[in-house]
């Protein structure tokens, strides 16, 4: 840079000229004007008034002129900056206001769009109504046993008194598990019923003893309206000092209540099982036609629905447990959790309930 002129010679500083200081305004706004987004005009600004810019050299040398010249270089210098400045300011305005209106375009949020919906799982109906009972059941102080779906032959019938050429035990109702080699002697069976959790909590409890199982059971039946080849049970089972039927009655009222409300009218009616004596099975009226229709679907006209199979503990059963007969006494029974749901829900078909349609556990499936 040249120092300052000491001898006040007047020397002509071509940046200074008026011609050039205007040309380098115009270059500096047409560049401005061409500038098309911020990041344009950004480098424009920093070449037309940066620091080493023309301008801004120009500016510098205004120092080097005899003081008689200064103030109208000077003058030229600022006016032509500030052209500049005001023209970059302006057009950074417009460029703003431009991204800012774009921006809104962009990244607007339309409310009215529907929303990515992922509906919510439910619990299968069998599931929660399995849940509801043994809640129930909880709060009558009762304990909640388990036993395997793939049962010892002797605990779902040797124990339970069922002779060695009982019906239940043909191949037509019971599956048989088969050996390895495809024998039929394997002692294993799937479940025909909940009651062999009766023979194993005496066992591994003892008593006195108040147990509810609900739990999967099968048989060899062929899927219609009101057949399941695996459908649910609840089992129950008390043993103590003194159980009459009217025990077992008054449980299973309470039971049915809790399920299907109150005023529910139920009835028992003898019955046979190897297990309990005396037995008899559980009735519900008819929840649709309530005894009424003749014709009605649902209960085949009787007017009643079979729930489940109940009695009084068989002393062999208690006997084979190691419990004496003279001493205790008890109660058992086994009801359908399918039947209970169909019952509760009024779905008149079995089959919906096993096909796994969404639908249907939606709209059973959930319970506040
Ligand atoms: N286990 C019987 C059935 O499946 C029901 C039952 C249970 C009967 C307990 C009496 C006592 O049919």
């Amino acid at each position: 840079m040249s120092g300052p002129n000491t001898n006040f010679d007047p020397v002509q500083v071509a940046a200074l000229e008026p011609e050039a200081l205007e040309a380098n305004v115009t270059a500096a706004l047409e560049a401005i004007e061409a500038a098309s987004s911020l990041e344009e005009l950004k480098a424009v600004r920093t070449a037309h008034q940066g620091d080493k810019s023309p301008l801004a050299l120009a500016n510098r040398e205004i120092g080097a002129l005899p003081p008689s010249a200064k103030a109208d270089a000077g003058k030229r210098v600022g006016a032509a900056r500030s052209r500049v400045a005001a023209a970059a300011a302006a057009r950074q305005g417009e460029l703003e206001a431009e991204r800012d209106a774009r921006i809104l375009i962009e990244e607007a949020v339309d409310v009215t769009l529907p929303a990515g919906r992922r509906p919510l799982g439910r619990r299968h109906p069998i599931e929660l109504m399995s849940t509801r009972i043994a809640d129930i059941f909880v709060g009558m102080g009762w304990e909640i046993a388990e036993g395997p779906e793939i049962e010892a032959e002797w605990f779902n019938f040797d124990a339970l008194n069922f002779d060695a050429d009982h019906p239940a035990r043909q191949m037509q109702d019971t599956f048989y598990v088969a050996t390895p080699d495809g024998g039929t002697d394997s002692g294993l069976v799937l479940r025909t019923h909940t009651s062999p959790v009766q023979a194993r909590a005496l066992l591994e409890r003892g008593v006195p003893l108040y147990i509810a199982c609900p739990g999967r059971v099968f048989r060899t039946d062929d899927l219609d309206a009101t057949h399941m080849p695996a459908f649910h049970q609840v089992e129950g089972l008390a043993i103590d000092k003194g159980l009459t039927m009217a025990h077992l009655k008054g449980t299973l009222d309470r039971l049915a209540s809790e399920i299907f409300g109150e005023g529910i009218t139920t009835r028992l009616r003898p019955a046979y099982f190897p297990f309990t004596e005396p037995s008899a099975e559980m009735d519900l009226r008819c929840f649709v036609c309530r005894g009424t229709d003749a014709d009605c679907r649902a209960c085949k006209g009787m007017g009643w629905i079979e729930w489940g199979g109940c009695g009084m503990v068989n002393h062999n059963v208690l006997r084979a447990t190691g419990i004496d007969p003279q001493v205790y006494s008890g109660f058992a029974f086994g009801m359908g959790i399918d039947r209970a749901l169909m019952f509760r829900t009024g779905v008149a078909d079995m089959r919906d309930m096993i096909e796994g349609d969404v639908r249907f556990n939606a709209q059973f499936g959930m319970e506040i």
